[in-house]
C-alpha cells in the first residue's frame, strides 16, 4: 500500500483486489431466497447470511476498530457476528448462528455496503503499517475462506432439504477435471524443506521454512475417483472393522456410515447431491465428501497409506506437473496431525487466535477445491478439519513406501490382500486348490493373449468365427440405447465384433480382475470407438456390485464368451448367472459363449501347448505368489499339468510338485508332498442340453443356441 493519498488513484491494485474478492460472496447468494441464507443445517455449518456478515465483521474488527475513536456501524453486530475470538468478547455460540432471524439479509446487505464504503475509504488513506497491510491481505483470504465455506453449508443445507433443490443450475467455480495420468511418482526423499519461508502471502500455520527428514516414497498421481471407492463399498470397506482406526470404526458404527456423505443408492445406482442437486455418481470423478478415518480406511484397503503434508508438499513442489487435479478439484487428506511447524508464531495482535488455538485433534489436508477462491491456495497451504467431519469438499490421494511397477492402481493393494488370503485358505486344503482367477495379473493376461494365439487353442478363433455369424442377428434384438456389460472381458477382442454389429449401443461396461489387463483393454477399444461410452470395472465378477449410474436407459446386454463360464464350479455358475440377471435386469439379454465337450486329445493339446505357453501361464501364479506374498516357490519345481477329467466333464489344469518341499507364508508351513497337485483351473465342456439346464437353474431361458464346425464351440443367447 502506498504512503500518498489514492483517492484518485483508479488502477489501485489493493482497492481492485478488495473490490473484486468482496463481489465474490454477494455473487453467490444471488437466487438464493432469504430463507436460503437464514437457515443453519448443522452446527458445523453456518447460515449463507452470517458469513455474508461476518466476513464484513472480520475488516471491521480487525482493521477498521484499530483505529482511535472509531465508531461501530453497529456495536450489536460486534458480538453476533464474532466467530471465535475471545479477545473480543462476548459472541453467539456457533450452533445458535441459525436462530439470528434477526438482522435480516436487507440489513446484512446494508452492512457488508457499508463495510467496503468504510473499507475503500481506509484504502484510499493510504496509512496502512506493515502489520495493518498483512491484516488487510488476510481479511482477503478470510473471506476467500468464507465463499468456499458458503458453498460447503450451502451443500448441507440443500442435501438436507426433502426437496434435495439445486442451490445453482451448475456448480459455481467447476472447471474440467484434469484426465488421469496412471501411476505413482516415485521421491527419493531425504532432508527435504517444507513451509513458507516468508515470500508473498502465507497464513502463520503454513510457516516457518523447516527441514524435514522423508524416506522414500511414493504419491499417486491421480486423486481416488468415485469408481475406486465403488470398489471398496462392494469390497465390504464399510463393514470390516481391520481396516479401520478404532474412533474410525465407532463412528462408522454410531453415524451408519456406508458411503459418502450425500451418496445413495437406488435401482439406477449410486447418486449424489451437488450443489446442481442429485446427480448420478460419476465413476471416474475424483471421489468427494469423505471423512479423514474414511480415507485411512479405504488407504489400507487398497494397501497404500495417506501421505504426509510433507510428502504432498515435497512432491509437488519438486514436479507439479506429475499430478492430475493436485489444486481445484478436492482437498486431499493427509496422515499428518494438524500441529505448529517447529519455530510457529501466531500473528500478533487478535489475529492471534486466527490458526494457532486449533492446533489439535484435526488433521491436514493439503491442495484445494473446485469451490476454492482463484488465487487462493498455495503448495503450503494447510487446511484442517476434524477427522470425522466430511461436509467439505473432500478427498484423498493415495501414498505408498515404495513405487513398484504394480502400484498403478487404487485396488491394487486391496487385490493383493485377498489374493493372500484366497491362496492360503485354497492351500490349506486338501487336494490344494487354488482360484482360477488369481491367474490374470498383468503378466498372466498377456500369457492368455499368447495362448488364444497357439495353433493348439481353438477355442478364441471358433468363438470368434461363430460370433462373427450370429452377431447381427443378435445385436438386432438389443434395442435402442442398450448397455453391453462383459464379464471378464481381458483384452476385449471379441467385443470389437459385437460393437461392429451393434453400433448404436449407449456404454460399455468392461468388467475384469486384472486391472493392467482391463486398462489397456479399455483405452484401446476407445481409440478404436471414440464416440462410445466406455465404464471399465475392476472386480470380481463373482461378488458383483451396481452398474455405474446413467450409462443407458436401454437393455443391458450380459456377455460372457471366452468359456469362461467352464471355470466356475457348478453352484458358483449357477450362482453367477443369478447375480448376473439380477445385475442386468428383467430385460436383460446375455451372450455365453462355452466350449463343447470332444475328444480328450484334442482337449488336452490345447491346454498342454507344445510352446510351453500355457504351463508359463499355469506357472506364472506361483511367480505371482512369490512376487505379491513373499510365498517363496520354487517355480521350476512344479510341473504344468492338464488332464481330461471324464467324470466332471472338464479339462484340469494342475501344478505337481517335482519333489517333496515346504514354503512358509505369514508363519504359516504349507508343505508339498513329491506328486501332490495344487488345482488351478477347471474348463467345463457343456452340451446343448447341460447349457439348458444351468440357464434354467439360473433363471435365464435359452432362445438361440449355435454352434460352430469342429473342433466346436457354442454361443448360447439367454433372455431373462
Ligand atoms: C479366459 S479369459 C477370457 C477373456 C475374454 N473374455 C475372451 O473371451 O478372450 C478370462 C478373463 O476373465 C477374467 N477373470 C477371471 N476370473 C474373474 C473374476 N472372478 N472376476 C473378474 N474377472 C475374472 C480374467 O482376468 C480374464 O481376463
Amino acid at each position: 500500500m502506498k504512503a500518498s493519498s489514492r483517492e484518485s488513484d483508479q488502477t489501485d491494485p489493493d482497492l481492485e483486489a478488495f473490490e473484486a474478492v468482496r463481489a465474490a460472496l454477494p455473487g453467490l447468494a444471488q437466487g438464493l431466497s432469504a430463507e436460503d441464507l437464514a437457515a443453519q443445517s448443522m452446527p458445523d455449518c453456518s447460515p449463507g447470511k452470517w458469513h455474508l456478515a461476518h466476513s464484513s465483521w472480520f475488516f471491521e474488527a480487525m482493521i477498521l476498530a484499530d483505529t482511535p475513536g472509531y465508531a461501530p456501524v453497529d456495536p450489536r453486530l460486534q458480538t453476533l457476528f464474532n466467530s471465535y475470538y475471545e479477545a473480543l468478547g462476548a459472541r453467539v455460540e456457533r450452533h445458535e448462528r441459525g436462530l439470528m432471524t434477526r438482522p435480516s439479509l436487507d440489513e446484512v446487505m446494508a452492512y457488508r455496503r457499508e463495510i467496503d464504503r468504510r473499507m475503500t475509504a481506509w484504502l484510499s488513506e493510504g496509512r496502512a503499517d506493515a502489520r495493518q497491510r498483512y491484516l488487510f491481505t488476510l481479511g482477503l483470504h478470510h473471506e476467500q475462506q468464507h465463499q468456499e465455506l458458503f458453498l460447503m453449508d450451502l451443500l448441507n443445507l440443500m442435501a438436507r432439504s426433502p426437496l434435495e433443490p439445486a442451490a445453482y443450475e451448475v456448480e459455481p467455480r467447476t472447471r474440467p477435471v484434469e484426465p488421469a495420468k496412471g501411476g505413482f511418482s516415485r521421491f527419493e526423499g531425504g532432508l527435504v524443506e517444507i513451509g513458507h519461508d516468508g515470500r508473498g502471502f502465507a497464513f502463520d500455520n503454513e510457516g516457518p521454512a523447516h527441514r524435514v527428514w522423508l524416506e522414500p516414497y511414493a504419491l499417486a498421481n491421480d486423486l481416488v475417483a468415485n469408481g475406486d471407492w465403488i470398489g471398496f463399498i462392494q469390497d465390504g470397506g464399510y463393514t470390516r472393522a481391520e481396516l479401520w482406526l478404532s474412533d474410525g470404526w465407532a463412528t462408522v458404527k454410531a453415524e451408519g456410515w456406508e458411503a459418502p456423505l450425500y451418496w445413495r443408492r437406488d435401482d439406477n445406482g449410486w447418486t449424489t447431491m451437488t450443489l446442481a442437486g442429485r446427480t448420478p455418481v460419476d465413476p471416474a470423478a475424483p471421489v468427494r465428501h469423505i471423512s479423514f478415518y474414511e480415507a485411512d480406511a479405504f488407504s489400507r484397503w487398497a494397501g497404500k497409506r495417506l501421505p504426509t503434508e510433507a510428502e504432498w508438499e515435497h512432491a509437488v513442489r519438486c514436479r507439479p506437473e506429475a499430478f492430475s487435479n493436485a489444486f481445484g478439484e478436492v482437498w486431499q487428506w493427509t496422515a499428518s496431525g494438524y500441529a505448529p511447524y517447529p519455530g510457529f508464531r501466531p500473528t500478533e495482535g487478535t489475529a492471534a487466535e486466527y490458526n494457532g488455538k486449533f492446533m489439535a485433534n484435526q488433521m491436514v489436508l493439503r491442495g484445494s477445491s473446485f469451490a476454492t477462491a482463484e488465487g487462493h491456495a498455495r503448495v503450503g497451504y494447510r487446511n484442517f478439519f476434524y477427522p470425522q467431519q466430511r461436509w467439505a469438499f473432500m478427498g484423498l490421494r493415495l501414498a505408498g513406501d515404495t513405487a513398484p511397477a504394480s502400484l498403478t492402481r487404487a485396488t491394487d493393494g486391496g487385490e493383493t490382500a485377498r489374493f493372500r488370503r484366497d491362496l492360503l485358505a485354497g492351500l490349506s486344503r486338501s487336494p490344494k486348490v487354488a482360484s482360477p482367477k488369481w491367474l490374470y495379473d498383468a503378466e498372466g493376461s498377456r500369457l492368455f493373449e499368447d495362448i488364444t494365439r497357439l495353433p493348439e487353442y481353438y477355442p478364441t478363433r471358433q468363438e470368434a468365427a461363430l460370433l462373427r455369424e450370429v452377431a447381427p442377428r443378435w445385436a438386432a434384438r438389443f434395442g435402442p440405447d442398450a448397455v453391453l456389460v462383459e464379464f471378464g472381458s481381458g483384452a476385449s477382442e471379441k467385443t470389437r465384433i459385437v460393437l461392429d454389429a451393434a453400433p448404436d449401443l449407449a456404454a460399455y461396461v468392461p468388467i475384469d480382475i486384472s486391472a493392467d489387463a482391463l486398462d489397456l483393454a479399455a483405452r484401446r477399444v476407445a481409440e478404436d470407438y471414440p464416440s462410445l461410452r466406455i465404464e471399465p470395472l475392476v472386480g470380481d465378477f463373482l461378488h458383483l456390485g451396481a452398474l455405474p449410474a446413467g450409462t443407458g436407459s436401454g437393455r443391458r446386454i450380459g456377455f460372457f464368451p471366452g468359456s469362461t463360464i467352464g471355470n466356475l464350479e457348478r453352484d458358483e455358475a449357477v450362482a453367477f448367472l443369478k447375480a448376473a440377471r439380477g445385475l442386468l435386469g428383467d430385460d436383460a439379454l446375455f451372450v455365453l459363449g462355452v466350449d463343447l465337450a470332444k475328444d480328450p486329445a484334442v482337449l488336452v493339446a490345447a491346454y498342454d501347448d507344445a510352446a510351453g505357453v500355457t504351463a508359463a501361464f499355469n506357472r506364472n501364479l506361483l511367480v505371482r505368489a512369490n512376487r505379491e506374498i513373499g510365498a517363496g516357490f520354487d517355480v521350476d519345481a512344479f510341473a504344468h499339468r492338464a488332464v481330461w477329467n471324464a467324470a466332471a466333464s472338464r479339462m484340469e489344469m494342475h501344478l505337481e510338485a517335482t519333489r517333496e518341499m515346504a514354503i512358509e507364508v505369514e508363519g504359516r508351513r504349507i508343505a508339498f508332498a513329491r506328486g501332490e497337485t495344487i488345482h488351478t483351473e477347471s474348463s467345463r465342456k457343456y452340451t446343448e442340453a447341460s447349457v439348458r439346464e444351468l440357464a434354467e437353474a439360473s433363471g435365464w431361458r435359452v432362445t438361440a443356441f449355435e454352434s460352430g464346425p469342429a473342433p466346436s464351440v457354442a454361443l448360447a443367447l439367454l433372455e431373462a
